[in-house]
């Protein structure tokens, strides 16, 4: 441990944190004896337990699947300062994350991350870009074509279009084949993405350009970290776009090339007002704690949101850590702020 960490260790109030994660990433105590790819599945949870407990913290993980009883229990029997929220799920579904945090709520126990509604708006990226559009904040156009309804060819786009889930993360779903340039291929990939991921799908116009993501911190007043960019330094693969294989296959990722870092050379004016175009969609999708906010940016300089992610994945290394800690926050500092948002966030049992 280094000596600017101890000091910090020294500074930091010890809290009862209770870290809620999926029943089965309940990460091991230590990395040895582990494969790779063992590793990748519960890494965010293994990152943050372990420096919870370096800062010195008070931490008992709680695996949750589809039992709130078991939350409450822990909450009414041990009176954790703040839930560490690492859920993306109860009960195998995706968008009833947001229910666990309303539940917190109703409890009246503070927990890290965005609020429910702020997860409510932004997991839903069909009204996310709904709500995008109202306040003139620049995102793909785009139709939805709702489950168990005949997909049709639409004339209300232009070609190449990007299909995906409306709901879906962490490109599940995304391959090269999402970018299709003909009616026929629009409809066979909307047919397989309603049928192979439940759920509506989403065409927007593909935005050929750079893929930049925007980390931001906090409830009212925002710190937003330096604008970060992934590029595929030894693909000659067109469209270049985070597939899943690209965000998860570390031998593919070697093969092609994949690094992020720091976006430079953005263009007179272009890094302060994308990064003021994510500050006003982070306030549109009243979110609060910490987000991601996913972009492209065009030939033109203009550029795209995407999507918001709220509660994005806080392991070391990633994005959104390795931004903060350009941004000046090494990781037990940035989980200290993460810690303190969520503690100081006025949920309306406050009020
Ligand atoms: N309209 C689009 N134009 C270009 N690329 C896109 C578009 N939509 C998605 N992508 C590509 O697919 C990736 C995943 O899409 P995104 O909307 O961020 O969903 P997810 O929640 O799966 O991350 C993006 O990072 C980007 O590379
Ligand atoms: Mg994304």
């Amino acid at each position: 441990m280094t000596k600017a960490k101890r000091k910090r260790r020294r500074d930091f109030k010890k809290l009862r944190v209770l870290v809620l994660v999926h029943e089965d990433l309940i990460p091991p105590d230590s990395l040895t004896g582990h494969t790779d790819e063992e590793i990748l599945n519960w890494k965010a949870e293994f990152d943050v337990i372990s420096s919870l407990k370096e800062m010195d913290h008070d931490v008992r993980v709680l695996g949750v699947w589809d039992d709130l009883g078991k939350v409450r229990k822990e909450i009414d029997e041990w009176s954790p300062h703040i839930a560490f929220n690492l859920l993306e799920e109860f009960h195998g579904i995706a968008v009833y994350d947001q229910h666990v945090v309303s539940y917190l709520e109703l409890l009246r126990q503070p927990y890290t991350g965005c609020n429910p509604r702020g997860l409510m708006l932004s997991h839903d990226k069909a009204l996310c870009k709904q709500i995008l559009s109202y306040h003139r904040i620049l995102t793909p156009r785009f139709v939805v074509y709702p489950m168990r309804r005949k997909a049709r060819p639409t004339k209300r786009l232009n070609y190449p279009l990007l299909v995906k889930s409306a709901v879906e993360e962490a490109s599940l779903g995304i391959s090269q084949a999402s970018v299709v340039t003909n009616d026929e291929k629009l409809i066979d990939r909307v047919e397989f993405v309603q049928e192979n991921l439940k759920s509506d799908a989403l065409v927007e116009e593909y935005i050929d350009g750079r893929e930049l993501y925007v980390s931001i911190l906090g409830n009212e007043r925002l710190k937003v970290f330096p604008i970060w960019e992934l590029e595929f330094t030894k693909s000659d693969k067109v469209p270049l776009i985070a597939t899943a294989k690209v965000k998860w296959d570390h031998a593919y990722q070697k093969k092609i090339g994949v690094v992020t870092h720091a976006a430079s050379e953005l263009g007179e004016g272009v890094e302060s007002a994308i990064m003021k175009q994510c500050v006003r969609a982070y306030r549109a999708l009243f979110l609060s704690g910490y987000a991601r906010i996913d972009l492209r940016l065009d030939a033109q300089g203009r550029a795209y949101v995407l999507e918001a992610n709220p509660n994005p994945n806080l392991s070391y290394g990633e994005d959104f850590a390795e931004s903060g800690e350009a941004a000046g926050l090494p990781y037990d500092l940035l989980l200290h702020r993460i810690l303190t948002l969520g503690r100081g966030y006025r949920a309306a049992w406050r009020e």
